[in-house]
């Protein structure tokens, strides 16, 4: 027992120097040792994130969609856009915040700007793009990021119907004229308009730390 500690000791120590490096090699040892005493393997705890992935998803769907349907009754869909801009992020935090995981959404046809993918976002928006393009069934994808750990979960937004595209359809047509001038003005460079139904809309795009999951194993 005391070799073990002392070889956890001076690794701790010969990486103190590397600022992150150090906290990345203490994540790593904690993780591996609860591996090791709930007897997991890699490909269970994949499994497992995966299963997040999809429960998390859906329930940070469903938190917005019946917020954004409760706001358009009280307010009408220009009312509801100001609603849904402040909104979804506190609700994606609240969501994610119980698991440790980081929610959001990324599209090549953007919104919010800050909804532009990463690099490694962009391999998966284009798999989705090329599948829907193709009529392939779409799927979700979990992969292994940040040297293993984390896993980033991604999973297809398609438009499922015309609740969407009062906000995100043909301007004059589906989106009226009141509700245009509001998403204008918010927002200048809005890519998200002109949508069908069947569209690909963008994806869900969650992190979750490896660590978070064989805790709860
Ligand atoms: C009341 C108007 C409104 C409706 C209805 C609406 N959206 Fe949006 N949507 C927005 C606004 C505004 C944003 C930008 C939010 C922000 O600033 O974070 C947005 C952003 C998004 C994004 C994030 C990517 C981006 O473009 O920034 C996705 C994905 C999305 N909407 C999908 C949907 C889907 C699917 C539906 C139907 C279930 C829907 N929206 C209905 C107004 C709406």
């Amino acid at each position: 027992m005391r070799k073990i500690f002392s070889i956890v000791g001076i690794s701790v120590f010969l990486s103190s120097c590397g600022g992150g490096e150090r906290v990345s090699k203490e994540v790593f040892e904690e993780v591996n040792e609860a591996m090791e005493i709930k007897k997991l393997s890699e490909a269970e705890i994949i499994d497992e994130a995966m299963v997040w992935g999809d429960s998390i998803s859906m329930e940070a769907q469903q938190q917005l969609v019946s917020q954004l349907q409760q706001a358009i009754s009280e307010k009408g869909i220009p009312g509801a856009i100001e609603f849904c801009n402040v909104q979804a992020l506190p609700i994606f935090e609240k969501v994610g915040k119980p698991y440790g995981v980081e929610i959001r959404r990324a599209s090549n046809r953007y919104r919010n700007p800050a909804d532009q993918p990463s690099d490694m976002e962009q391999r998966y928006l284009e798999t989705y793009e090329y599948d829907v393009e193709n009529g392939n069934p779409l799927s979700p994808n979990i992969q292994k990021i940040n040297e293993g750990e984390e896993f980033l979960y991604t999973k297809a937004i398609v438009i499922p119907g015309g609740l969407c595209l009062s906000c995100h359809g043909e301007p004059g047509k589906e989106i009226n004229d009141e509700t245009l001038k509001v998403l204008e003005e918010l927002y200048p460079e809005d890519k998200a308009k002109g949508h069908k139904i069947g569209d690909l809309r963008g994806m869900w795009s969650i992190r979750i730390p490896k660590k978070e999951v064989v805790k709860r194993m």
